[in-house]
Order: structure tokens, then C-alpha cells, then sequence
């Protein structure tokens, strides 16, 4: 049984076929409508728990849209919903869902709550975000960047702003899949030190910068994320846009980066905040592919989980 709790724990092999998968299944849809269901049904006579403790529109509705493609039964449930909340175990809570589903996806805020169902539950739990990590979000990430420019491997990636769980999941990402990283932001806001270490070990050069031109020299990718994430306090938002805003991703701090840089973001964005829209709607950025690929990275996610 596979779970899929973060991409430095997962195999790095795995992480390639689950993605070459993604592209696979996404091209044999061949544009089908949404609701049509996929040639192949893996997921037939299964369901899928799907648990938000934290708000969502792309990972609940990809995961869901996902499922059904593949022939699969969804069940959403926040996180008000169940008694997590009130009084009981994450651990049984774990083995009452392993008797009526067959995969659980959770959405939480610490991530000792993630591995707990993990080592709890009998049937593969995946992470949709924790306070933490986004994992989900970097498969499709760096699925999008190779349907664009080719491999990822050895390509320089420029992270602008905070070094907050998207980030430290693009930093496992890095070392797993061997390009490098910079980071540039306040130094109260600096990455998860055991990602930035990860990723070294692994390999990957990653740099610290505190001047985002100079940051952005030479990148092959630009990518940024709210400033004040859902587990930030709403009291610390003024303080956090006054230390973020010399890190605003706007045309001036893309042109300096490769002419054919591309610029992501995991969405959901506060236009004019972390990110231009003339930027978001411009020439590099890969912003809706990102999202779409939510679905089909997810899809090979799910299949990997459950080995079919
Ligand atoms: N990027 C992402 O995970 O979006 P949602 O919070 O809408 O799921
Ligand atoms: N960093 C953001 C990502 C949302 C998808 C958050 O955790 O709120």
C-alpha cells in the first residue's frame, strides 16, 4: 500500500511515472467533455474520501472530477463534518474510513494529523496540504513545466516571497528531481531549513537570496504564492505584506529572468499583492495548464496509491 504523504518520501522513480502517467491519461482524454468518462476505469467499485479542514476549490474539485473519470465514487467531507473536531482520535477515526473507503485524501493543518491517519488508516491516505506541505501541487507543477519546455532537470527555479508549505514541497521537488533553487524573501520568512537540507543532499544547489533581481537572473521558472497563507494569523497580514512586498512577481522582476522563463502559481492569487495581473495574464505565465494539471497529476496519484 502506497501513501502519498510528501514528495521527499516518495520514491524518486515513482515520482517520474506517476507524472509521465499524468501526461499519458491526459492525452488519451483528447478533450473529451469533463463529465465523459475515461477509456480506462481503474477506479470501478471504488471510493474515495475526500477531507477539507481548510478551505478548497482546485483540490476539492480536481480530486473529485478525478475520481470520477477513472470510474471511482466520491465522498467530500469537511472537516466540521466528522468528529475529528470533537473528541475523537485522528488513529480511529483512521480505522472506522479504512472499513468504508478505499482511499482517503485529507486536507489539514498540522501535519502530525496527516501522518497519524497515514499510520492508522488500512488503505492509502494522500496529502492535499498541510500547514506544511503541498505535494499534490508540485507534481502538477512540474508536469506543467515539461509539457512546456522539456525536461526539469537541471533548470533553475525562482521562488519569490514566502517559504511557506508550497515552497518547502517545491524544495523536496527539487531534490527529487534534480534542478536547482533559489529562494527570495525576508529572512523571517526564509523556507523550511529540512527542505532547503533535502534538497542540498540531494544535490540540488539551492541559494538564499534577499534581493529578488538579482534572484531572477538566469530563471527558467518564476513562482510565487499568497502572501498571508490559511494557517497565517489575519493579524500578522499587514506586517507580512510590508516585509513581502520588494518580492512582488510584476513585468520589471520577470524581465530579468531567461526570455522564455515561465511563471506559475498554485491559485489561488491576490491580484496585485504577491503577483501583477499583467503578469498573470501575460505572455509567461502557465497559470490555467497549472491548474488543470491538478486533475490529471492527481489521477496518477490516486492510481499509484491504490497500484492500478
Ligand atoms: N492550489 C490549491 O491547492 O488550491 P485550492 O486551495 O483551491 O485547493
Ligand atoms: N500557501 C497557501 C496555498 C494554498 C493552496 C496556503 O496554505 O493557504
Amino acid at each position: 500500500m502506497n501513501h502519498f504523504l510528501d514528495i521527499h518520501g516518495t520514491d524518486p522513480a515513482a515520482l517520474r511515472q506517476m507524472i509521465e502517467a499524468a501526461g499519458t491519461m491526459k492525452r488519451a482524454r483528447g478533450g473529451r467533455p469533463k463529465g465523459a468518462a475515461d477509456d480506462s476505469q481503474p477506479l470501478e467499485g471504488r471510493m474515495v474520501a475526500l477531507i477539507f479542514e481548510k478551505p478548497s476549490t482546485r483540490t476539492r474539485v480536481s480530486f473529485d472530477v478525478g475520481t470520477r473519470q477513472m470510474g471511482g465514487q466520491t465522498m467530500v467531507l469537511s472537516g466540521s463534518d466528522l468528529q475529528l473536531g470533537h473528541g475523537e482520535t485522528i488513529a480511529d477515526t483512521a480505522r472506522v474510513l479504512s472499513r468504508y473507503v478505499d482511499l482517503i485524501m485529507i486536507r489539514t493543518f498540522d501535519e502530525t494529523v496527516l501522518a497519524e491517519m497515514a499510520e492508522y488508516a488500512s488503505v492509502p491516505v494522500i496529502n492535499g496540504l498541510t500547514d506544511r506541505t503541498h505535494p499534490c501541487q508540485i507534481m502538477a507543477d512540474v508536469m506543467t513545466y515539461e509539457e512546456h519546455r522539456g525536461p526539469i532537470a537541471g533548470r533553475k527555479v525562482v521562488w519569490a516571497g514566502d517559504g511557506n508549505n508550497v515552497c518547502a514541497s517545491f524544495l523536496h521537488a527539487a531534490g527529487q528531481f534534480g534542478f536547482d533553487f533559489t529562494f527570495a524573501g525576508p529572512p523571517q520568512l526564509d523556507p523550511d531549513a529540512e527542505a532547503v537540507g533535502f534538497a542540498r543532499k540531494a544535490g540540488s544547489r539551492v541559494a538564499i537570496e534577499r534581493d529578488a533581481r538579482a534572484a531572477v537572473q538566469g530563471a527558467d521558472l518564476v513562482v510565487t504564492d499568497t502572501w498571508v497563507s490559511m494557517h497565517d494569523s489575519q493579524s500578522s497580514k499587514e506586517r507580512r505584506h510590508n516585509m513581502l512586498r520588494p518580492y512582488q512577481v510584476n513585468a520589471a522582476l520577470m524581465a530579468e529572468a531567461k526570455p522564455d522563463a515561465l511563471f506559475m502559481h498554485c491559485l489561488p492569487a491576490h491580484r496585485e499583492e504577491e503577483v501583477t495581473s499583467e503578469v498573470m495574464d501575460g505572455p509567461h505565465s502557465v497559470i490555467w495548464d497549472e491548474a488543470e494539471n491538478r486533475l490529471h497529476a492527481q489521477k496518477a496519484i490516486m492510481r499509484w496509491c491504490l497500484g492500478l
